[in-house]
């Protein structure tokens, strides 16, 4: 299976500096054959983006989308307005989760994301309370039954799943503490476990697993050499032409 690696810009780049960040990258991210490059960038980059953007080099994500296909729903974005844009598609990401994402509106919008044809990169990852309080394990897969809820193995397959542990995330501190692959063993196992469960050999095998959280160039080739992990999901690092190069390097 290819490697992935998915840029999460987050809340970054007017349009006309997101053009000119994918000329930059376009410049000097060579095309592997190993790896697929993603880039999520936020909903008013896509359109310049997708204009710009070679696909056999980079394919390009959303952020986020609304559960509904259309409507009165002032402010949101449908996956039938992201076909033709987009290929992958954020979801449940916990930056959103914290403002009140729920499992419950994860699931409608992995259903809305299938419909449309994009492929969601489903993010999912304790809270350092829950971990403390040994918690983080049941947390991850609880998290992933719910947001799987009504999913067929069809629907499943070929979905990209993101454990990023929350506590690991830069949030814009100076000194990011990140996880060890060591930490993050038992999230991998657990998410592949459940996905063997719920739909089996054949359903769960077409899932990459990704992480996520303070993601950088010195640590990426040891989560990339774990068991279990077809990729990665930085975020900071991707902002910076040097370090997203040499991420995608060890990929490739
Ligand atoms: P980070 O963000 O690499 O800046 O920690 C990753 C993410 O939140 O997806």
């Amino acid at each position: 299976m290819k490697r992935l690696i998915a840029a999460n810009w987050k809340m970054n780049f007017a349009p006309g500096e997101a053009s000119l960040y994918l000329a930059k990258l376009a410049k000097q991210i060579e095309v592997s054959p190993k790896v697929e490059v993603v880039i999520c960038a936020p909903f008013v980059d896509l359109y310049p983006l997708a204009k710009a953007v070679d696909a056999k080099q980079f394919k390009l994500g959303a952020q986020n989308l609304s559960e509904h296909d259309d409507g009165p729903h002032t402010g949101e974005i449908s996956g039938s307005m992201l076909k033709g844009l987009v290929d992958y598609v954020l979801v449940g990401h916990s930056e959103r989760r914290a403002m009140g994402e729920t499992d419950r509106q994860i699931a409608a919008k992995l259903a809305a994301a299938r419909r449309h044809g994009l492929v969601p990169i489903l993010c999912v990852g304790e809270t350092l309370n829950e971990r403390e309080h040994g918690l983080a394990e049941k947390v991850v897969v609880d998290q992933l039954t719910a947001d799987l809820h009504g999913l067929t193995a069809e629907e499943v397959s070929g979905m990209v799943i993101a454990y990023e542990p929350v506590w690991a995330i830069n949030h814009g501190q100076a000194n990011p503490v990140p996880a060890t692959p060591e930490q993050c063993k038992f999230a991998f196992r657990a998410i592949r476990h459940t996905l063997e469960e719920l739909y089996g050999e054949a359903g769960s095998s077409g899932v990459r697993l990704l992480y996520g959280g303070s993601v950088d160039p010195d640590h990426a080739g040891a989560f990339l050499a774990m068991e279990n992990v077809d990729g990665l999901l930085p975020g900071t690092a991707s902002l910076n032409v040097e370090k997203f190069k040499k991420i995608v390097a060890a990929a490739a």
